[in-house]
């Protein structure tokens, strides 16, 4: 039996796309040379994770670790281990790093224990420590950190046009108080948690912007990739908390999701099954989208187009100076050079 020579970290590994990427993976030549590392809220918990695990061909080395992505103090204790183990051989470089864990607080906006609203915090900032703090830890020549992302960062696309009735609520990036204090979309109301979603994944594409720009300028860290990937609309429980009509059009998905894609194969409605295909070729692939394939954005199983303000590099840069400040990034966190 080869010994794996590299990690795969999934963050919320017991979801629904992360099970479907794992059922995909353990089937691939991946799942002998790289050793799963999937992390979860709670691993006692973590049912149909162990449920797909136990399909794991034998040659398959994983470990299930906890990863409170709702505490910054959590996030810097998982990272902090996890770079031991890395600095002292015991987990191997890591090869993907898939930031999956994510939520929707679309019945009520809440705040972390540190006090920033839920969804920028889990869904975002606590990613932007976490990558800060583990680069040290990735395979500096094949290294690719995966973002996922989501139709909702379409303002104008028509499923999303009845979350934004004001022109004012199609930009996303006010400022980063604004975000973390949870003054940018601030009721309680099913579509005001839809936009703290949309503005969170919105902050992830700029974050992935801003980090590949800086990764490029430090000739050690220059070969590592981050990318994303929109999943598209796939039947998993990231609804738990909208109304129910809204959860009844999500179980549709994998109905629909099969016929629809005999005729268009890419479509948005999407199995966990392909998703986790896609995610799978962002994470290993060298063929389609190349060796280092930086901040590429792929739509499903095609390059794709990520919206207007997502790209906009100068709020990337506001962006990230306060994002400093709230994940209270200091000196020798991370070994990305130009952090500041
Ligand atoms: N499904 C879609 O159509 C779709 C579309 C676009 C993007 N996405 C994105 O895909 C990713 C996975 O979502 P999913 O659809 O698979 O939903 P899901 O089934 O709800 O999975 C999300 C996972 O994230 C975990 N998680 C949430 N908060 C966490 C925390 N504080 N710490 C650690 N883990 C936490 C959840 O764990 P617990 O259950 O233990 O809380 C759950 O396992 C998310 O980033 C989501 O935004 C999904």
């Amino acid at each position: 039996m080869s010994s794996p020579r590299g990690t795969l970290l999934l963050t919320g590994a017991n979801g629904g796309l992360a099970t479907g990427f794992i059922s995909q993976f353990l089937k691939s030549p991946h799942a002998t040379s790289i050793k799963g590392y999937y992390t979860v809220h709670n691993p006692a918990k973590a049912t149909n994770l162990r449920t797909t695990l136990e399909r794991a061909p034998k040659s398959h080395e994983y470990e299930i670790a906890t990863m409170d992505m709702s505490s910054l103090k959590k996030v810097r204790q998982a990272a902090e281990d996890i770079n031991k183990q890395v600095a002292n051989g015991t987990l191997h470089p890591i090869q993907a790093l898939v930031l999956n864990a994510g939520i929707q607080d679309t019945h009520e906006q809440n705040f972390t224990d540190d006090g920033i609203e839920q969804t920028f915090a889990v869904n975002y900032l606590h990613n932007f420590l976490l990558v800060l703090l583990l680069i040290q830890s990735m395979d500096k020549e094949h290294g690719r950190i995966v973002i996922i992302s989501s139709t909702s960062i379409y303002p104008d696309w028509w499923p999303n046009k009845d979350n934004y009735p004001e022109e004012s609520q199609k930009t996303f990036f006010t400022s980063v108080e604004q975000l973390a204090r949870g003054e940018a979309s601030a009721d309680d109301a099913f579509r005001s948690g839809l936009r703290r979603y949309a503005m969170s994944k919105v902050m992830m594409i700029m974050f992935m912007y801003e980090l590949q720009r800086r990764l490029n300028d430090s000739p050690s860290l220059s070969s590592i990739s981050i990318l994303g990937l929109d999943p598209g609309w796939v039947t998993t429980e990231i609804g738990r908390n909208s109304p129910f009509v809204a959860r009844a059009i999500m179980q549709l998905f994998q109905v629909l999701a099969p016929p629809l894609s005999l005729f268009w194969p890419n479509i948005f409605v999407r199995t966990a099954k392909k998703t986790g295909d896609d995610l799978l070729r962002v994470c290993f692939d060298n063929k389609k989208f190349g060796e280092h394939p930086k901040a590429a954005y792929v739509d499903g199983s095609e390059l794709g187009e990520p919206s207007e303000e997502s790209k906009d590099s100068e709020k990337a840069g506001a962006l990230w100076k306060g994002s400093l400040k709230w994940a209270g990034i200091k000196e020798g966190d991370t070994v990305l050079e130009n952090w500041k």
